[in-house]
């Protein structure tokens, strides 16, 4: 079916990989990326891509006027909403970006979706796809999954600002019969991401010598889904999830942060071995664990996550198909190749927010 996808946050970590592979799976979708290119927005995540397919808009959500605009002059029948804040961390030095795009953002691509998906036909037709988070439920103990029926207990301004806009996604479809569906996922991993995330920050820091810090204990518990798994799946809710629906999507792989960081740890030493320094600039003649060091707990920090995606693989025939070995295994062997884009972002802004939380990266 032909398609005009609108993909918001399509220059961040998981939208860019959703547009690489939208376009890649078929001919007939073309997509229009809004993105305000906020520090984690990066352009060059979409470079190479066939720009007869994909426009590129820069862009906030939050404006109505552009949004609005958008649905009209480019016929979007879809959307899938990725834009957002993203990280625990900044949420809790800075809550009020968070509030603002991740609710009123998400509000104002539902009130365009609302003002413009009008005629029976389109309210048929049209999917609203907003991506959210397994971080909606809360905290888990040593036992238990979050299902599609757990109640939403969100503990960081971060998960309450996505909590909030996963319910105004469900009143929009109960008020207004507005065709919408929700994904609460995982964590992440996988080429693009950036190195302010639990993986790309081990990585790189091992690469370069530099210290790994822990939070608390280091036996916090996540559940982890290669980028490409999750694109997927989003691709399998948007064509054939049912509307008023939310899905859960997670790898079944649960790890405590602590044994991916030794893992982290264990396969850059094995890269040293065979490379012999010729990508990794600054070799390290010490195994990689002795750069750990065990920093002061995140604020709240949730203790665990683990999804039950059995709806999903039983509805929609989705399965995760990467294992974390293939998946570390391609991430790392990403982060070694392409260091330019990288070291682009640790020459910026970014290092500065780092030092301030942990001294000196080095
Ligand atoms: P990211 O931080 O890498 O990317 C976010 C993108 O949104 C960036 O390109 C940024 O420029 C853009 N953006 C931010 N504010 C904007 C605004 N006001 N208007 C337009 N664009 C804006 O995030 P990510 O890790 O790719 O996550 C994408 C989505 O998936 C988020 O909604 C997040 O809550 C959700 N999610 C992420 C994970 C994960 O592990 N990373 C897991 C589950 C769900
Ligand atoms: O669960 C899905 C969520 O996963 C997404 O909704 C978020 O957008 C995404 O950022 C991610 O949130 P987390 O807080 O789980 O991810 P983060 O990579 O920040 O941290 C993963 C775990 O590692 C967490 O327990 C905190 C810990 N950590 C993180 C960093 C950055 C450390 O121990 N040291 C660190 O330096």
């Amino acid at each position: 079916m032909k398609r005009n996808i609108l993909v918001t946050g399509g220059a961040g970590f998981i939208g860019a990989n959703f547009v690489r592979h939208m376009l890649e799976s078929s001919d007939e979708t073309r997509v229009v990326v809004l993105d305000s290119l906020t520090y984690a927005g990066n352009l060059e995540n979409l470079s190479g891509l066939d720009e007869g397919r994909l426009k590129f808009v820069k862009g906030d959500i939050t404006d109505s006027a552009v949004v609005d605009a958008l649905f009209v002059d480019e016929k979007i029948d879809a959307v899938v909403n990725f834009a957002a804040e993203s990280h625990v961390d900044r949420s809790i030095l800075g809550p009020k970006a968070f509030i603002e795009t991740n609710i009123m953002g998400t509000f104002v691509l539902l009130e365009a979706a609302r003002k413009t998906w009008t005629s029976p036909e389109a309210l048929k037709s049209c999917r609203f796809v907003h991506v959210s988070t397994d971080e909606v439920y809360g905290s888990l103990g040593d036992t238990g999954y979050f299902t599609e029926e757990t109640p939403f207990s969100p503990n960081s301004p971060y998960s309450a600002s996505k909590a909030s806009s996963d319910h105004l996604v469900r009143a929009y479809f109960h008020t207004y019969g507005l065709p919408v569906l929700t994904t609460n996922c995982s964590n992440n991993y996988g080429p693009y991401q950036f190195p302010e995330k639990l993986i790309p920050l081990m990585v790189l820091n091992a690469l370069d010598g530099k210290s790994l810090p822990v939070y608390g204990d280091g036996k916090n518990v996540r559940d982890w889904l290669y980028v490409t798994d999750h694109c997927k799946a989003i691709e399998a809710v948007l064509d054939k999830g049912r509307t008023g629906e939310t899905y859960n999507i997670g790898g079944r792989c649960e790890m405590q942060n602590i044994e991916i960081v030794k893992l982290v740890c264990k396969e850059v030493d094995s890269l040293i071995e065979f490379d012999e320094g010729l990508s990794l600039r600054y070799p390290y003649e010490k195994p990689r664990e002795t750069l750990i060091k065990y920093v002061t707990d995140r604020p709240g920090h949730d203790r665990r996550y683990a999804i039950d995606c059995d709806k999903i693989e039983r509805e929609l025939g989705w399965k995760p198909e990467v294992t974390f070995e293939e998946g570390m295994k391609k991430t790392i062997e990403w982060y070694v190749t392409e260091r330019a884009w990288w070291e682009k972002i640790l020459s910026g802004e970014y290092l500065k927010y780092y030092d301030a939380q942990y001294g000196n990266r080095g």
